[in-house]
């Protein structure tokens, strides 16, 4: 079972059948804060609602097409972080993410995502990595932007949420930019 550890604190885990009582509570206690940039959230009403949806996380690992996982904080699952797709030819992907509300602030996106971009271009020898952000949603801009990653465009009316179109930001980050940044010291 895929598994990933950030550091003592941080864990990463592929969700399955079985944590979807522990996945809807996490979104339901969550629903007001996650809603505002995630339009999925309004269709899970409940743990069964999960189920159709984890199945094509579990198909997507399979067929080494990306990953869907939990994130553990202490023990706790407090967020997901996941790869949208693999595209191999091109050896590009792009990571998605959220937290609880509670669990913000405590730089867990930043840590998961820097080591998650570590295994990406090491393990995986991926080249170019994607994080796509509504211009409006600054807590989730500044985490590409503290990891070194390049504001390239942005994508006019992106993403539809509710009754309004956001323009999305591309954020990435290549192999190339990530081996000399400071940040590969810290690994
Ligand atoms: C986007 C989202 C994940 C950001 O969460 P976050 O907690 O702000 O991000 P991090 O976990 O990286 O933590 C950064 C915060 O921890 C602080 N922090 C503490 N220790 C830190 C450390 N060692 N390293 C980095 N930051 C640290 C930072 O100062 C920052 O706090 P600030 O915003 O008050 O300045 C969260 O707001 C969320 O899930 N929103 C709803 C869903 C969403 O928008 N998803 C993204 C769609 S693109």
């Amino acid at each position: 079972m895929f598994s990933f550890k950030v550091d003592n604190q941080i864990g990463f885990e592929l969700l399955q059948q079985q944590h979807k009582e522990e996945l809807f509570k996490l979104v339901d206690n969550n629903r007001e804060h996650l809603r505002k940039w995630l339009l999925w959230v309004d269709k899970r009403k409940s743990a069964q609602d999960f189920e159709p949806i984890i199945s094509i996380w579990i198909n997507n690992y399979a067929n080494n097409n990306g990953f869907d996982a939990g994130i553990r904080y202490n023990g706790k699952l407090v967020g997901m972080i996941g790869l949208h797709y693999i595209d191999w030819k091109n050896k590009a992907t792009s990571i998605g993410y959220f937290l609880s509300e509670e669990a913000q602030g405590n730089g867990i996106i930043t840590k998961s995502v820097s080591s998650l971009v570590n295994y990406l271009f090491r393990e995986l020898d991926l080249n170019r990595i994607e994080i796509q952000v509504a211009v409006n949603n600054l807590k989730s801009i500044t985490i590409p932007r503290r990891l070194g990653f390049v504001q390239e465009g942005i994508k006019r009316d992106g993403q539809w949420l509710y009754d309004h179109y956001e323009d999305l930001i591309t954020f990435s980050l290549l192999k190339n930019d990530w081996e000399k940044s400071e940040w590969i010291n810290l690994k």
